[in-house]
């Protein structure tokens, strides 16, 4: 009864946005899509546009990632226009801080259907700064330490996806707009576009699929494609991809419109250098992808107001600076001296051109200048820079931890961010590091390069081009001696630290995004 009730709203609030009539095309070159008529238009603007967003992290709840600090914020920032409904969905693994789990109230549970099976999914929710959230619970699938990295991860965000179509009806929210992020979530737009899009309440949702790092595809076997994920056999050639299934490949192919992270990164994903096996169906694609770069929540990383800082500053007076720097290399055992101290903060694995630092880490060390990384990953990286940290102690601290009260106290005592990535999608540690008025050096690639313009051409950092530890060590030195000039130094801190790096723009360009969207067919 319940249902069919909001079922009959949905269809008023459809005919309400000036949507008529639909159809669906199905044959082997075209999925289930209902396609628009001549006559559609806009939603009127006197309605609420509603975007949900599927996801796999977002801060303050769950994060691994730069992933979770982009859910954690953009949605907020889309909430402050009350045109805009928006809200969330993410799964409920234990790990969520029980201070934020205590702020969830039960919803009510159903049985989401996947493959041969039934699940359990209980539904939890609450609001926090205009946005409501909801949390898929299902202690099998995430009742585990962390997120990801689990032999069954298919089937966890196949569940989790399938379970974001289920509690449409039981929420009473169809969105005009299911924005899905990277390919724990892809499932969740192909599912849409394939099976729920027949049904009356699910035909006008459009769909967008966000990469964040094309690397991670969602890649499984063809045997899996009924049995497991419940699609039908006849949308395989949808997901199949070089003789395996290939979630991100099905959702940019399925979703009406796809985004990435940065407009340089969405130029790089046509190319074979960056797009890790997917540039043929990008460049097929290229008419629905726009590159939107992220902002940072520019609140919680505030010098002014951050509790984490040593001390606190801002662009008018900067003496805490000198302060967080003083306590950093005290905490740090580092001897307290004006050197620059050079901070990386980054996970080590090797995209983020940890062989260049490698290759020049002793030339580097030579110069009179403090280390300091701190980071956790790949094991092998881990045992390097723990090895260079012994031999250059007083000199170079490597902290291999993952520690976001440490990472603060790093982005405002440091003097130089490098960040010499071999491919960056957006990339925000940058962006941080210039709120904190610590410079970025950084390789010209991605986000990096559209957030980051070199010091000699009046910009706000220092950047190089080509993956080659030798460019990057020349700009360390023109760093190095551009930091001894006290009175340009303090310039180009304040430049760094004012360049505007807050959703406001983004959250504009994401709103146009969902307009043309809703406008696709
Ligand atoms: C991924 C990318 C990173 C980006 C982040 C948020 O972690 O690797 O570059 O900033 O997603 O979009």
């Amino acid at each position: 009864m319940a249902e069919k009730k909001q079922i009959k709203a949905t269809l008023k609030s459809s005919t309400r946005t000036g949507a008529k009539k639909i159809a669906t095309v199905m044959d082997s070159n075209a999925t289930a899509f209902p396609l628009k008529t001549e006559g559609d238009n806009l939603p009127t603007v006197s309605e609420k546009r509603k975007i949900l967003f599927v996801a796999s992290e977002a801060r303050p709840f769950i994060a691994t990632g730069g992933l979770a600090d982009v859910i954690g914020s953009l949605p907020q920032a889309l909430a402050k226009d009350p045109q805009y409904d928006i809200r969330v969905v993410l799964p409920l693994y234990s790990d969520i801080k029980p201070e934020q789990r205590r702020k969830t109230s039960f919803l009510g549970n159903l049985y989401v259907p996947l493959g041969w099976r039934n699940q359990y999914c209980g539904v939890f929710t609450c609001v926090e700064n205009g946005v409501t959230y909801y949390f898929i619970d299902n202690e099998y699938y995430f009742k585990r330490p962390g997120c990801y990295g689990y032999y069954d991860d298919g089937e966890r965000f196949a569940f989790f996806s399938r379970s974001v179509l289920e509690i449409l009806p039981f929420i009473g929210f169809y969105p005009d707009v299911l924005h899905c992020h990277d390919w724990q979530a892809a499932l969740a737009a192909i599912y849409l576009k394939t099976m729920y899009c027949k049904r009356p309440e699910y035909q006008y949702i459009r769909a967008l699929f966000t990469i964040h790092n094309i690397e991670y595809q969602g890649k499984y076997s063809l045997d899996i494609l009924e049995d497991l994920f419940g699609i039908p056999s006849e949308y395989k050639y949808l997901l199949e991809y070089d003789g395996c299934i290939n979630l991100m490949k099905a959702a940019i192919e399925c979703s009406e419109r796809f985004s990435t992270v940065s407009p340089t990164y969405a130029k790089e994903i046509k190319t074979a250098q960056y797009a890790h096996g997917l540039q043929d169906i990008i460049c097929k694609n290229e008419a629905k992808l726009v590159g939107i770069l992220n902002g940072i929540d520019v609140a919680s990383y505030d010098p002014a107001t951050d509790k984490a800082l040593f001390a606190n500053y801002s662009t008018e007076n900067m003496q805490g600076k000198a302060v967080c720097k003083t306590e950093m290399q005290k905490m740090l055992s580092l001897p307290v001296k004006d050197v620059p101290v050079i901070a990386m903060i980054t996970r080590l694995v090797s995209h983020k051109g940890l062989e260049l630092v490698q290759m020049v880490a002793e030339d580097i060390l030579h110069e009179d200048v403090q280390f300091v990384l701190l980071g956790t990953g790949d094991v092998a990286f881990e045992e390097y820079f723990k090895d260079l940290g012994r031999r250059y102690e007083g000199k170079a601290s490597v902290n291999i931890a993952f520690n976001n009260d440490l990472s603060r106290k790093i982005y405002s005592g440091a003097d130089i961010f490098l960040m010499p990535s071999i491919s960056e999608p957006c990339g925000l540690s940058q962006m941080i590091a210039s709120r904190y008025a610590t410079i970025p050096l950084v390789r010209e690639t991605g986000g990096l390069y559209d957030s980051i313009k070199p010091y000699g051409a009046g910009g706000n950092g220092f950047t190089f081009a080509s993956c080659n530890a030798y460019d990057m060590l020349y700009v360390i030195h023109e760093a190095i001696d551009a930091y001894k000039n006290k009175e340009s130094w303090e310039n180009l801190m304040k430049k760094a630290a004012t360049t505007d790096f807050s959703w406001l723009k983004s959250a504009e360009e994401y709103k146009a995004l969902y307009i043309d969207t809703l406008n696709a067919f």
